[in-house]
């Protein structure tokens, strides 16, 4: 559809009400905010550790939490997508953030974001792989933290699944895809970075050449 219009675009039924939704949310001026320098999962190559961000100044007392927050209102700020860390562990603080912006909380799915006072917000929850490949990557070989995930948000309308899919392990895509679709769930996707050079199966490399393979085959 490369030159199309917007009124092409908007002929598929689809994308109309994608449209619909984005304009009738208004106008949107978003944030992105590390909540905590805690979490209880230490997955391979995360971004947030890899790259030093818990060595950033943290927030640590409530008023300056909240007048974080009075200072992100002041600057327009209405929609907040929340990491770190693990903000699932810092539910008075989502709780107050719920109160003020249009919230998404993005979580590892091992604990349970309870409804009360997040009725509204949208929950990610972060998937790496596929099933085995995830349980080595966030769940350090042991911890199958998918499965805690599915159980903690089944038939959740706030969750849909952020997908990060791992070069290597793209066999396993329609089989989790269907857990999470199963599970009452949306899910999205996104691609994982090698950050802490894992090689082989987790780099975009191996994909290339698991296709060329197949295709030799
Ligand atoms: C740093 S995590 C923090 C939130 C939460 N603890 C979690 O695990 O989802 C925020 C997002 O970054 C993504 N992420 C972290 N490291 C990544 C990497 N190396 N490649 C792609 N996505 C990454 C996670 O999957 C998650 O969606």
């Amino acid at each position: 559809m490369k030159g199309a219009s917007l009124k092409a675009y908007l002929q598929d039924p689809f994308l109309a009400g994608l449209f619909g939704e984005i304009k009738a949310a208004g106008n949107m001026k978003s944030s992105l905010l590390d909540l905590t320098h805690k979490c209880n999962l230490r997955c391979v190559g995360c971004y947030f550790f890899v790259e030093g961000m818990d060595r950033h100044k943290k927030i640590s007392s409530r008023r300056e939490f909240e007048a974080f927050v009075e200072a992100e209102k002041a600057r327009g700020t209405n929609m907040l997508t929340v990491v770190g860390g693990e903000p699932a562990l810092e539910l008075d603080r989502l709780r107050l953030l719920a109160k003020h912006f249009k919230l998404t909380v993005v979580t590892n799915g091992s604990l349970p974001v309870p409804r009360d006072g997040l009725e509204n917000i949208r929950v990610a929850v972060s998937f790496w792989g596929d099933e085995s490949q995830d349980t080595f990557l966030r769940g350090q070989d042991k911890r199958d933290v998918f499965s805690e995930a599915l159980s903690n948000f089944k038939g959740d309308d706030r969750v849909g699944f952020y997908y990060t899919t791992v070069a290597g392990c793209t066999d396993g895509i329609e089989s989790a895809t269907d857990r999470m679709i199963q599970n009452g769930n949306y899910v999205a996707y996104n691609f994982y970075a090698d950050l802490a050079k894992q090689g082989g199966s987790t780099t975009i490399g191996s994909v290339s050449r698991t296709l060329s393979t197949k295709l030799i085959e």
